[in-house]
């Protein structure tokens, strides 16, 4: 359940008044006092979700055939291919060594390859040895890069200390403004703002003092992809304002109808700079290996530079099996088509079932169902409690506990991975325990 607001914690959360900042009061913030380090364990969401469901005893739950259904991580099922096995084998010896932080020659070219098939960039503008970083997964990769640009020294202007992240939204990139000492802004990503964080609208002196800000398109957790204009504006903005953008794309090749645009497709529209950006990609969505933890970063130079460094003190590294399979899973494009078709008949399945409750709509890309059920902490516990379905309630995306207005607080997040029978059961049981919302 949520904990009580401390005293200190609420007095920063706190939002300004429109006088005070020139916004609207919708957008106004929650920071702009000194960043403060938080403990994880008041926002990260399944620690949340572990001490809600924690009075509820296990075996109480009556979920129809016995057995509890988790919707609430995002575990793709779908079994990665035969080859890997055989990359992964190939040279044992290979797992004797460490790896090269900036990777292989081999694996830095198929990411490079994959970018430019993916977003039809122009070849050759994208250097291997230059625009690249292996990751274990985009989490490493866009928790880093908060402490990379943190730690800047003489490059970083002191007074810049904001991250801008879509409330709601994955919840490493509070996790890394906390640990980073940075000051997190939660900008609403909210059916008002077509379920995208409108960075525009926000106070000049946000804009101002931001050190960068995270943006995932498709987005977990409603699906919501950036079009191009709108990766324009943002890039534009960031650039104009001084702060980087932290594209957050692992998402990337999960949609139902057409590629979402990517971040870098916007960057050659405005000219060819990469200054300030990053992108980040993984292999956990679409290849379905989230547990081969491999993934890149790709994008300024400068950036990568830094990123790298704290890698290589505090990062795992991609050790070279993993990096020979990732070579072969960026080039794979038909593994990535037969997931998409499994996506889009679980996304059949659930409309069928949901179309015309909790505002459901088909989303853009990801895995995902944002539901709107009035309640969703309480919907959550009733839906384990009487069905054994375990969801995310929607707050727990959005921020940590004391924060006000918090944008996901009728919402829960339900993870569409099973088989389609699972997953209709599953459902169909959801509807009959909520009805008509909470
Ligand atoms: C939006 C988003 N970004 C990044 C990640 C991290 O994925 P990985 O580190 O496996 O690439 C996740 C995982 O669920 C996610 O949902």
């Amino acid at each position: 359940m949520s904990t009580a607001p401390d005293r200190a914690a609420s007095a920063e959360l706190q939002p300004l008044n429109e006088a005070q900042t020139g916004a609207p009061q919708s957008l106004v913030l929650p920071h702009q006092g000194p960043a403060r380090r938080r403990d994880p364990r008041d926002f990260h969401p399944f620690l949340r979700l572990n001490a809600l469901l924690a009075d509820i005893p296990p075996g109480s739950s009556p979920a129809p055939d016995g057995k509890p259904i988790n919707l609430s991580v995002g575990d793709p099922q779908i079994a990665p291919p035969a080859y890997l096995l055989e990359d992964l084998t190939a040279d044992l010896g290979a797992w004797g060594r460490y790896p090269p932080p900036r990777g292989t020659n081999d694996h830095a070219e198929a990411c490079v390859a994959y970018l430019e098939r993916r977003y039809n960039l122009p070849a050759g503008w994208l250097d291997p040895a230059q625009h690249v970083l292996p990751v274990p997964g985009s989490r490493e990769g866009l928790f880093f890069a908060a402490l990379a640009l943190a730690t800047a020294g003489a490059d970083r202007e002191p007074e810049r200390n904001a991250v801008l992240l879509p409330s709601p939204g994955y919840h490493c990139y509070m996790g890394a403004a906390a640990v980073a000492g940075l000051a997190p802004v939660f900008v609403p990503a909210t059916a008002e703002s077509n379920f995208l964080p409108d960075l525009a609208a926000l106070p000049a002196h946000t804009l101002g003092t931001s050190l960068l800000a995270y943006l995932c398109s498709p987005s977990n957790p409603q699906g919501t992809a950036l079009d191009l204009e709108g990766w324009r504006a943002t890039l534009h903005l960031a650039r104009a304002c001084g702060f980087a953008l932290m594209a957050d794309e692992c998402y990337a090749d999960v949609y139902l109808d057409s590629p979402p645009t990517g971040a870098l497709e916007a960057a050659v529209a405005e000219g060819g700079s990469l200054d300030g950006l990053l992108v980040f990609h993984s292999l956990s969505k679409r290849a379905s290996a989230a547990g081969l933890r491999c993934g890149f970063i790709a994008g300024d130079p400068a950036l990568i530079e830094r990123v790298d460094a704290c890698l290589r003190i505090g990062g795992a590294g991609v050790p070279l099996p993993i990096q020979r399979a990732g070579t072969r899973l960026w080039r794979d494009e038909a593994l990535p088509e037969t997931s998409r078709a499994y996506y889009r008949d679980l996304f059949a399945r659930a409309e069928r079932i949901l179309a015309g409750r909790y505002g459901y709509s088909r989303p853009s890309g990801g895995f995902f169902l944002w539901l709107d059920v009035g309640d969703g902490e309480a919907a959550a516990r009733k839906l384990w409690a009487e069905a054994g379905l375990r969801v995310l309630p929607g707050a727990y995306m959005a921020g940590p506990a004391d924060l006000p207005d918090n944008a996901g607080a009728r919402y829960i997040r339900v993870a569409l991975v099973y088989d389609g029978e699972t997953t209709e059961r599953a459902l169909a049981r959801l509807v009959e325990v909520l009805g008509d919302g909470l």
